[in-house]
Protein backbone atom coordinates (compact mmCIF):
# COMPACT_ATOMS: atom_id res chain seq x y z
CA UNK A 1 0.00 0.00 0.00
CA UNK A 2 1.14 3.63 -0.49
CA UNK A 3 2.35 5.66 2.40
CA UNK A 4 -0.66 8.35 1.66
CA UNK A 5 -3.00 5.62 1.71
CA UNK A 6 -2.09 4.13 4.53
CA UNK A 7 -1.79 7.50 6.43
CA UNK A 8 -5.43 8.70 5.17
CA UNK A 9 -7.04 4.93 5.84
CA UNK A 10 -5.56 3.79 9.66
CA UNK A 11 -8.30 4.29 12.04
CA UNK A 12 -8.64 3.41 15.25
CA UNK A 13 -10.01 -0.23 15.31
CA UNK A 14 -11.42 -1.56 18.77
CA UNK A 15 -12.91 -4.82 18.12
CA UNK A 16 -10.91 -7.45 16.77
CA UNK A 17 -10.90 -11.26 14.88
CA UNK A 18 -9.29 -14.41 17.10
CA UNK A 19 -6.78 -14.68 14.93
CA UNK A 20 -2.94 -14.84 16.29
CA UNK A 21 -0.55 -12.56 14.77
CA UNK A 22 2.53 -14.57 14.34
CA UNK A 23 5.40 -13.73 16.47
CA UNK A 24 7.77 -12.93 13.20
CA UNK A 25 5.11 -10.60 12.08
CA UNK A 26 5.32 -8.48 15.55
CA UNK A 27 9.28 -8.32 15.23
CA UNK A 28 8.85 -7.06 12.39
CA UNK A 29 6.38 -4.45 13.55
CA UNK A 30 8.62 -3.37 16.11
CA UNK A 31 11.83 -3.36 13.26
CA UNK A 32 9.64 -0.81 11.37
CA UNK A 33 8.74 1.14 14.15
CA UNK A 34 12.18 1.76 14.64
CA UNK A 35 13.17 3.53 12.04
CA UNK A 36 11.54 6.68 13.08
CA UNK A 37 13.48 9.78 13.90
CA UNK A 38 15.16 9.65 16.97
CA UNK A 39 16.40 12.38 19.06
CA UNK A 40 20.27 11.98 19.41
CA UNK A 41 20.35 8.66 17.74
CA UNK A 42 18.82 7.29 21.25
CA UNK A 43 16.58 4.63 19.85
CA UNK A 44 14.76 5.21 23.79
CA UNK A 45 12.29 3.23 23.00
CA UNK A 46 11.05 -0.17 24.67
CA UNK A 47 8.18 -2.51 23.63
CA UNK A 48 6.44 -4.76 25.84
CA UNK A 49 4.59 -7.25 23.69
CA UNK A 50 2.02 -9.00 25.58
CA UNK A 51 -0.19 -11.95 24.62
CA UNK A 52 -0.54 -13.97 27.77
CA UNK A 53 -4.44 -13.91 28.46
CA UNK A 54 -3.73 -12.90 32.33
CA UNK A 55 -1.29 -10.52 31.89
CA UNK A 56 -3.67 -8.65 29.15
CA UNK A 57 -6.22 -8.99 31.44
CA UNK A 58 -4.90 -7.02 34.54
CA UNK A 59 -3.22 -4.32 32.32
CA UNK A 60 -6.90 -3.79 30.47
CA UNK A 61 -8.09 -3.63 34.07
CA UNK A 62 -5.71 -1.10 34.49
CA UNK A 63 -6.53 0.90 31.27
CA UNK A 64 -10.30 1.94 31.64
CA UNK A 65 -11.07 -1.37 31.08
CA UNK A 66 -12.07 -0.21 27.86
CA UNK A 67 -11.07 -3.22 25.27
CA UNK A 68 -12.35 -6.43 25.27
CA UNK A 69 -9.78 -9.07 24.28
CA UNK A 70 -7.20 -7.77 21.81
CA UNK A 71 -5.07 -10.38 20.70
CA UNK A 72 -1.74 -8.18 21.43
CA UNK A 73 -0.91 -5.42 23.70
CA UNK A 74 2.37 -3.41 23.02
CA UNK A 75 3.43 -1.21 25.83
CA UNK A 76 5.91 1.28 25.18
CA UNK A 77 8.11 2.94 27.69
CA UNK A 78 11.18 4.92 27.66
CA UNK A 79 13.81 5.95 29.70
CA UNK A 80 13.43 9.38 31.50
CA UNK A 81 16.61 9.78 32.63
CA UNK A 82 18.25 8.49 29.56
CA UNK A 83 20.67 11.62 28.95
CA UNK A 84 22.53 12.37 32.31
CA UNK A 85 23.07 16.48 33.22
CA UNK A 86 26.38 16.28 32.20
CA UNK A 87 25.69 14.21 29.00
CA UNK A 88 23.38 16.90 28.13
CA UNK A 89 26.03 19.79 28.46
CA UNK A 90 28.29 19.01 26.48
CA UNK A 91 26.14 18.48 23.85
CA UNK A 92 24.70 22.16 24.31
CA UNK A 93 28.59 23.45 24.53
CA UNK A 94 28.56 21.35 20.70
CA UNK A 95 25.11 23.08 20.04
CA UNK A 96 26.79 26.62 20.98
CA UNK A 97 24.52 26.79 23.97
CA UNK A 98 26.95 27.73 27.15
CA UNK A 99 24.53 30.09 28.70
CA UNK A 100 24.47 27.69 32.08
CA UNK A 101 20.79 29.30 33.21
CA UNK A 102 19.51 27.77 29.54
CA UNK A 103 20.82 24.95 30.30
CA UNK A 104 19.57 24.49 33.86
CA UNK A 105 15.88 25.78 32.80
CA UNK A 106 15.83 23.79 29.71
CA UNK A 107 17.36 20.71 30.82
CA UNK A 108 14.58 19.14 32.52
CA UNK A 109 12.40 19.86 29.79
CA UNK A 110 14.29 18.95 26.81
CA UNK A 111 15.01 15.58 28.39
CA UNK A 112 11.88 14.41 29.30
CA UNK A 113 10.41 15.88 26.15
CA UNK A 114 12.77 14.02 24.01
CA UNK A 115 12.05 10.25 25.73
CA UNK A 116 8.19 11.17 25.48
CA UNK A 117 8.71 12.13 21.49
CA UNK A 118 11.26 9.33 20.47
CA UNK A 119 9.14 6.83 22.08
CA UNK A 120 5.49 8.40 20.34
CA UNK A 121 6.60 8.67 16.87
CA UNK A 122 7.75 4.97 17.06
CA UNK A 123 4.21 4.45 18.16
CA UNK A 124 2.92 6.32 14.91
CA UNK A 125 5.07 4.07 12.65
CA UNK A 126 4.25 0.87 14.67
CA UNK A 127 0.35 2.16 14.04
CA UNK A 128 0.85 2.61 9.93
CA UNK A 129 3.16 -0.74 9.55
CA UNK A 130 0.55 -2.81 11.32
CA UNK A 131 -2.26 -1.27 9.30
CA UNK A 132 -0.46 -1.78 5.77
CA UNK A 133 -0.30 -5.38 7.02
CA UNK A 134 -4.10 -5.44 8.04
CA UNK A 135 -3.71 -5.44 11.35
CA UNK A 136 -5.85 -2.97 13.16
CA UNK A 137 -4.59 -1.03 16.75
CA UNK A 138 -5.64 1.38 18.72
CA UNK A 139 -3.55 3.69 21.37
CA UNK A 140 -4.66 3.58 24.56
CA UNK A 141 -4.13 7.20 26.59
CA UNK A 142 -6.15 6.52 29.35
CA UNK A 143 -3.95 3.82 32.06
CA UNK A 144 -2.73 4.03 35.57
CA UNK A 145 0.91 4.28 35.13
CA UNK A 146 2.00 2.64 38.25
CA UNK A 147 -0.27 -0.14 37.73
CA UNK A 148 1.24 -1.03 34.65
CA UNK A 149 4.94 -0.53 35.68
CA UNK A 150 4.09 -3.22 38.21
CA UNK A 151 2.57 -5.65 36.41
CA UNK A 152 5.17 -5.57 33.87
CA UNK A 153 8.41 -5.26 36.08
CA UNK A 154 9.32 -1.69 34.28
CA UNK A 155 12.33 0.11 35.92
CA UNK A 156 12.49 2.63 37.85
CA UNK A 157 13.26 5.78 35.37
CA UNK A 158 11.74 4.60 32.63
CA UNK A 159 7.87 5.68 31.95
CA UNK A 160 5.05 4.37 30.06
CA UNK A 161 4.15 6.19 27.02
CA UNK A 162 1.57 4.88 25.30
CA UNK A 163 -0.20 1.63 25.39
CA UNK A 164 -1.33 0.03 21.94
CA UNK A 165 -4.08 -2.48 21.62
CA UNK A 166 -3.15 -4.55 18.25
CA UNK A 167 -5.33 -7.32 15.84
CA UNK A 168 -6.88 -8.40 12.73
CA UNK A 169 -10.05 -7.14 11.88
CA UNK A 170 -12.80 -7.10 9.58
CA UNK A 171 -14.55 -3.87 9.54
CA UNK A 172 -13.36 -0.89 9.71
CA UNK A 173 -14.73 2.94 9.81
CA UNK A 174 -14.92 6.31 7.94
CA UNK A 175 -12.57 9.08 9.77
CA UNK A 176 -12.85 12.52 9.62
CA UNK A 177 -9.92 15.37 9.88
CA UNK A 178 -10.53 19.48 10.08
CA UNK A 179 -9.22 21.19 6.76
CA UNK A 180 -5.51 21.54 6.93
CA UNK A 181 -6.62 25.35 6.89
CA UNK A 182 -8.07 25.67 10.27
CA UNK A 183 -4.66 24.21 11.50
CA UNK A 184 -2.23 26.39 9.28
CA UNK A 185 -0.71 29.56 10.35
CA UNK A 186 1.24 30.68 7.69
CA UNK A 187 4.56 32.70 8.87
CA UNK A 188 3.22 33.92 12.15
CA UNK A 189 0.37 32.91 14.84
C1 LIG B 1 -2.28 9.86 22.74
C2 LIG B 1 -3.56 9.16 22.32
C3 LIG B 1 -4.38 8.62 23.29
C4 LIG B 1 -5.54 7.92 22.93
N1 LIG B 1 -6.27 7.31 23.89
C5 LIG B 1 -7.33 6.55 23.55
C6 LIG B 1 -8.02 5.81 24.54
O1 LIG B 1 -7.66 5.81 25.72
N2 LIG B 1 -9.09 5.07 24.12
C7 LIG B 1 -9.50 5.02 22.82
O2 LIG B 1 -10.46 4.32 22.53
N3 LIG B 1 -8.84 5.71 21.86
C8 LIG B 1 -7.77 6.46 22.19
N4 LIG B 1 -7.06 7.12 21.22
C9 LIG B 1 -7.48 7.05 19.81
C10 LIG B 1 -8.24 8.31 19.37
O3 LIG B 1 -9.51 8.31 19.99
C11 LIG B 1 -8.36 8.30 17.84
O4 LIG B 1 -7.08 8.32 17.27
C12 LIG B 1 -9.16 9.51 17.33
O5 LIG B 1 -10.51 9.42 17.72
C13 LIG B 1 -9.14 9.58 15.80
O6 LIG B 1 -9.65 8.38 15.24
P1 LIG B 1 -8.81 7.47 14.23
O7 LIG B 1 -7.54 7.07 14.93
O8 LIG B 1 -9.70 6.28 13.96
O9 LIG B 1 -8.55 8.26 13.01
C14 LIG B 1 -5.91 7.83 21.55
C15 LIG B 1 -5.08 8.39 20.58
C16 LIG B 1 -3.91 9.04 20.96
C17 LIG B 1 -2.99 9.60 19.89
Amino acid sequence: METERVIRERRSIRKYLDKKIPKETLEELVELANWAPSPSSAENRNFLIITNEETKKRILEASGKQFYDPPVIVVVASNKEWMKKEGFKKRCAKWEISDDETIERHFGEWVELWGVQDAAVATENLLLAAWNRGIGSCWLGVFEEDKIRKILNIPDGYSVTAIVTLGYFDKTHEGKRKNPNELIHWDMW
